[in-house]
């Protein structure tokens, strides 16, 4: 079952990638969501519709989670959370971290996860259990065991005044590590973790649709993601890093100020 779900998968991230991609020139914003900043174009709803169509052409019986608002009930047992682009501000500005991010869940439990980021050239995908892999090549996390030498991703959220809270906690923990990145887009930064590309990634106030593909992809190539006092990840925070690092990075950023 879990390559059918995998092809579908596949197909549907790769026709809404190339939708955004064929669209770039005609995008504009519709609307805001959580603040001014937090903004949804034209592009992202169309590419959810086309998500849900190729979806629903295979799997009339699925239920949906779409960050756009396109859900629907199931009755099969398999529920699919996707996120139409991940990154919208990236992709409005053309900065090309940007991607359409599919996960689907079995019974609740995560089993494949497709991150498609058509420019950066980079399709990851990973089925729980068997593989994680980026353009059909095996993907296997770093190695750093010591936050110092981690190269750490995060991200912000779009109201001011959490911003604000999140800007005094990377400044804290800005000099006790090798350096921060913020890619835009948690579904890349959480498979640059997946890569070796990032050594750790922690986020507080995603969703389940901008983390659910890429914590498929993260399990099989050697990161563990979670909260920062163990447990699954939750929206209030998420920590991606490999096994040796994700103790030592949980306790430093509870230092810092990071809550569960
Ligand atoms: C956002 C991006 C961003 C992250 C935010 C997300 P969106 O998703 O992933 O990097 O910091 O938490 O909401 O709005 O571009 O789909």
């Amino acid at each position: 079952m879990s390559d059918d779900l995998l092809e579908i998968a596949t197909r549907a991230a790769a026709a809404s990638a190339q939708f955004l991609v064929d669209g770039w020139a005609r995008r504009t914003v519709v609307s805001t969501k959580s603040s001014q900043t937090d903004v949804v174009t034209q592009m992202d709803r169309g590419s959810e519709d086309l998500l849900v169509e190729t979806i629903l052409a295979a799997r009339p019986d699925d239920a949906i989670l779409g960050e756009e608002g396109g859900s629907r009930e199931g009755t099969s047992g398999v529920r699919w959370v996707i996120d139409p682009l991940d990154g919208t501000v990236n992709y409005l500005y053309g900065f090309p971290v940007w991607a359409v991010s599919v996960a689907v869940l079995v019974d609740e439990i995560p089993v494949v996860g497709v991150v498609h980021a058509p420019s950066l050239d980079s399709v990851w995908r990973g089925v729980a259990g068997e593989f994680a892999e980026i353009n059909g090549r095996s993907l296997h996390a770093s190695d750093c065991a010591t936050t110092e030498q981690a190269l750490v991703a995060t991200g912000f959220g779009y109201e001011a005044q959490e911003r604000a809270r999140q800007g005094s906690i990377v400044a804290d923990l800005l000099p006790r590590v090798r350096d921060i990145r913020r890619a835009g887009a948690a579904a890349v930064a959480m498979c640059f973790v997946a890569q070796g590309v990032f050594d750790a990634y922690f986020e507080g106030g995603t969703h389940l649709w901008d983390r659910a593909a890429a914590t498929v992809i993260c399990g099989e190539a050697g990161v563990r993601v979670g909260g920062p006092t163990g447990g699954p990840s939750r929206d209030s925070m998420t920590v991606a890093a490999n096994a040796a690092l994700y103790g030592p990075l949980c306790r430093l950023l509870e230092e810092v100020g990071v809550t569960p």
